[in-house]
């Protein structure tokens, strides 16, 4: 046997069989989606859920921020597979660390468009990841290529998320290991919080810095917040600041101006900015929009590709609210 058909007949198959027992034993499931996905069963998925978001984002542009948020409390819990949608019992949307969120109708009437051109096809984790990536592009952020393929989870656990989500009091250290458990580096971190130039957080988040008088916070701007969130709880808990004090509605790098001026809400928000290691990368996304926005693009995508379940793992909810 020549050696061109040894590695025709003998090597390549085996190649081909070593590499398919692989992907079953160890599913590096990421390597499983793919832009094309929908191509065949449903070629309309991604312009039906375009036209949805971007008329809940013409109706409210805090929609916007919404879609953007569901996406990271989705992929940082049990990875992106939609448990955070799923109602009932002990289901992550009801964990204390879910309670700020509000938006699940948006993705509830997206899946329903979907379901009207192509019932039973499309997954609603997929929904989530385009849908932030559309909202994104709805208020000018930047735009990426969302691979598809992603199925949804039949459960979710309230406690998991109390664990995996950061919170707004987190210092430095608490953000960088929070992200590094979920594959994303101390610059994706920085990245990623970037998308607090849009939307609006409750005085119950940002209560705490405020009133600490160690906080490194300009002065005019935290009596401005003085007078929107009285000082004890339960007062004024639900009274809303927006994030981005410029340009609320916009997605743009001026949440990073506020930081450089001691002007980030949470505390969170300004740790990225108080003279630590993260300092150096907050300068460069405000001296190059660019760069943040590309930035922000690559780990949106990475974001959105933590531990999804593909291949016959999941299933395709009917309804993002219930696991069938
Ligand atoms: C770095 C760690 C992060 C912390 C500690 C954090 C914390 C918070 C808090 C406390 C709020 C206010 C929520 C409320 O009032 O209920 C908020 C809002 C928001 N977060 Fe984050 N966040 C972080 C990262 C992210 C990431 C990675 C994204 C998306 C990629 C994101 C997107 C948003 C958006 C868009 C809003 C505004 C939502 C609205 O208008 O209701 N956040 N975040
Ligand atoms: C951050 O917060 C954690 C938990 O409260 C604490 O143990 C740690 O010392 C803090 N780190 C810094 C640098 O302040
Ligand atoms: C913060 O400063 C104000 C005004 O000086 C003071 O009344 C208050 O007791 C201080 N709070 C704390 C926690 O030190």
């Amino acid at each position: 046997m020549g050696s061109y058909k040894f590695i025709a007949n003998i090597l390549i198959p085996i190649f081909v069989l070593l590499l398919s027992l692989n992907c079953m034993m160890a599913c590096n499931c990421k390597e499983q989606l793919s832009t094309t996905f929908y191509d065949n069963t449903c070629p309309k998925a991604l312009t039906t859920i375009k036209r949805s978001i971007n008329a809940a984002v013409s109706r409210n542009p805090r929609n916007a921020a919404l879609l953007v948020r569901l996406l990271f409390h989705d992929c940082f819990v049990q990875g992106c597979d939609a448990s955070l949608l799923l109602d009932g019992a002990g289901s992550e949307k009801q964990s204390r660390a879910n309670n700020g969120v509000l938006g699940y109708e948006l993705i509830d009437d997206a899946k329903a468009a979907v379901e009207r051109v192509c019932p039973g096809v499309v997954s609603c984790a997929d929904i989530l990841a385009v849908a932030a990536r559309d909202a994104s592009v709805a208020v000018r952020g930047p735009s990426w290529l969302v691979r598809l393929g992603r199925r949804d989870s039949t459960i979710s656990n309230a406690a998991e998320a109390a664990t995996d989500l950061p919170r707004g009091n987190f210092n430095l250290s608490q953000l960088i290991s929070s992200f590094d458990r979920e594959g994303l580096n101390a610059r994706e971190m920085v990245a990623l919080s970037g998308s607090h130039t849009i939307g609006q957080a409750r005085c119950v988040t940002f209560r705490p810095r405020i009133y600490d008088n160690s906080s490194n916070i300009d002065a005019a701007f935290r009596s401005s917040l003085e007078a929107n969130c009285p000082p004890t709880a339960p007062h004024g808990d639900g009274n809303l600041q927006p994030l981005d004090l410029m340009t609320p509605n916009r997605f743009d790098n001026n949440y990073f101006r506020n930081l450089v001026s001691s002007r980030g809400l949470l505390t969170s928000d300004q740790a990225l900015y108080n003279g630590d290691s993260t300092d150096s990368i907050v300068t460069e996304y405000v001296n190059n929009p660019s760069t943040f926005d590309s930035d922000f693009a690559a780990a949106m995508v990475k974001m959105s590709e933590i531990s999804p379940l593909t291949g016959t793992n999941g299933i395709i909810r009917t309804l993002c609210t219930t696991a069938s």
